[in-house]
Order: structure tokens, then C-alpha cells, then sequence
């Protein structure tokens, strides 16, 4: 199936849900709100791949990444790691709660797929 339409309502604050999508896992995360208060306020400086927080997010509630580690494509473990957002137990990166590689050795940011927001409720991926 190209799209997946996921129901935001089962997906408590704080969690994160790993669904099937395109054959690779994607992470649906609903953020707190320290969560986001801390992943907008990150020094674009520190980052490897600098993307603001803002521009990786429509809503801040919600991060929505592919679940593929970008050093050799391992899946990333959710809620771990030194950033609290996801960690790669194949060889150590560290993603905060935005998907934004902070330490080890993957490269680049979690990719952003397109989505969008029909409702409040819903969102489809594809
Ligand atoms: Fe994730 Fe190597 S595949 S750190």
C-alpha cells in the first residue's frame, strides 16, 4: 500500500508507535510538551545535519520519521539513547526527539516522509 492512514488517538503522549509502511518501519512519536520545548530550542550549531525543529514537524505534537537508521539502516530503538529520542544499538547513534542524529556514526537526520493532517484525528502517510 502506498499511503497509511494512522489514528492519532491511540497513540498516547510521550509514545512512540512503529507501523509498516512502503516495507520499512515508520515511528509516529507524540511529543510532550518538554519534548518540544527542548528540541526547539536546540543550538543549530550542534547539529551534524542542521535542520530547526520547526522544519521537520507541521504539527510540533507530532514527529513522524522513517525508522531507518542512516548509517546502514538498522532500526533505531524509541524513547533511548543520550537525546531520549531513538537509538541505533547496531553500531551507537543517538537521534533526538525531532529524529536528528546528535552522536555515533550515522550522517544524517531520520527522513521525514510526506504526510498530511485530514483532521485532528487522523494523518496519512504517502
Ligand atoms: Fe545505525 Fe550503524 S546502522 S548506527
Amino acid at each position: 500500500l502506498s499511503k497509511i492512514e494512522i489514528k492519532l488517538g491511540d497513540i498516547p503522549e510521550g509514545k512512540n508507535m512503529t507501523f509498516k509502511w512502503r516495507g520499512k518501519p515508520l515511528f509516529v512519536r507524540h511529543r510532550t510538551e518538554k519534548e518540544i520545548a527542548t528540541e526547539e530550542a536546540v543550538n543549530m550549531a550542534e547539529l551534524r545535519d542542521p535542520q530547526h525543529d520547526k522544519d521537520r514537524v507541521q504539527n510540533p505534537s507530532w514527529i513522524i520519521v522513517l525508522g531507518v537508521c542512516t548509517h546502514l539502516g538498522c532500526v533505531p530503538i524509541a524513547n533511548a539513547g543520550d537525546y531520549g529520542g531513538y537509538y541505533c544499538p547496531c553500531h551507537g547513534s543517538h537521534y533526538d526527539s525531532s529524529g536528528r542524529i546528535r552522536k555515533g556514526p550515522a550522517p544524517l537526520n531520520l527522513e521525514v516522509p510526506f504526510y498530511e493532517f485530514p483532521d485532528e484525528e487522523t494523518v496519512i502517510v504517502g
